[in-house]
C-alpha cells in the first residue's frame, strides 16, 4: 500500500471506504468520551470523510492529513468552504479555512510543529488502512506528533486469513501491541458489520478509547 495505491484509488473513484453519512459511533459516543466542544480534533488519513462535517457542525475544530490532494479539494467543495492553500515544503501543502486545517501530505512528513496542538485523535479507517509493519511506525509517529493525545479509535475485526486488507483486521491484542505502552485501552462498543467486511466476510467494528498513561502532554 504505497502512495500510488491510494492516489490511484482516488483517481479511479474506487472509494468504497467513503461513507455517505457520519459514523454512527462518532454520533453516538463522541460527546460522552471526547473532549469538550471547541477542542481541536486530529483526523489522520482523513479522505473526505463526512465525520469532518459532523465535527465542524458540532463546534469542534478539525486538523487532518490526507495523501490525495483531490480528496482534500472535494472535501472543501462539499463543506462549502473556500480554503487558503499554502505549500509549506515540497512534501506538505496545507488547506486552511475557518475551524479547519487539512495537510496534503504523507503523514510521516508531518511534524509536531506543523500539526500544532491536538486535543484528541479520531482514527476511523486510518490504522486499518495500513499493513502491520507500517502500522507500528504509524502508531509511534502519531503518538509523537500529537504528544500522546487521547484517541477515539475505530477498527475492524475479522479472520485475516480469509480476506486480505485493506481494511486490515486489528484485533485487541494488536491494539495492545501498538499502544499499551502509551495508553490505557478501553472498549466502548463492538458491533457486527451489517453486510460483512467488503460485503463478503463476517466481522465486527470495534470502538476503543485510548487514554494517555503519562501526563507529559501538558509539558
Ligand atoms: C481507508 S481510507 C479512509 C479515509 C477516511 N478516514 C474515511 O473514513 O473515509 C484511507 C485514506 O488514507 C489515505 N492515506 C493512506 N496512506 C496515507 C499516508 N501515509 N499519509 C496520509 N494519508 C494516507 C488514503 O489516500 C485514503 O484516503
Amino acid at each position: 500500500m504505497n502512495e500510488e495505491f491510494w492516489l490511484k484509488k482516488w483517481h479511479q473513484n474506487e472509494i468504497g471506504f467513503h461513507s455517505p453519512h457520519p459514523h454512527n459511533g462518532l454520533v453516538q459516543y463522541f460527546s460522552a468520551f471526547g473532549p469538550p466542544k471547541g477542542s481541536r480534533i486530529f483526523v489522520p488519513l482523513c479522505g473526505k470523510t463526512l465525520d469532518i462535517h459532523w465535527f465542524i457542525k458540532n463546534g469542534y475544530t478539525v486538523v487532518g492529513v490526507e495523501l490525495s490532494r483531490m480528496a482534500v479539494e472535494h472535501l472543501f467543495v462539499e463543506l462549502g468552504i473556500q480554503p487558503d492553500v499554502l505549500a509549506l515544503s515540497a512534501e506538505v501543502t496545507v488547506f486552511r479555512g475557518r475551524n479547519i486545517e487539512i495537510f496534503v501530505a504523507n503523514i510521516f512528513a508531518l511534524t509536531a510543529s506543523m500539526l500544532g496542538p491536538v486535543d484528541m485523535i479520531y482514527d476511523r479507517a486510518a490504522l486499518v488502512a495500513l499493513p502491520d509493519d507500517i502500522r507500528i511506525c504509524y502508531a509511534r509517529h502519531i503518538v509523537e506528533i500529537t504528544r500522546c493525545a487521547n484517541q477515539f479509535l475505530i477498527c475492524v475485526e475479522y479472520d485475516q486469513v480469509r480476506l486480505s486488507g485493506p481494511p486490515f483486521a486489528i484485533m485487541a491484542q494488536d491494539i495492545e501491541r501498538y499502544y499499551a505502552q502509551f495508553y490505557t485501552i478501553t472498549s466502548i462498543e463492538q458491533q457486527p458489520v451489517p453486510r460483512g467486511i467488503k460485503g463478503k466476510e463476517p466481522g465486527y467494528e470495534h470502538i476503543w478509547l485510548l487514554q494517555a498513561l503519562h501526563a507529559e502532554r501538558s509539558a
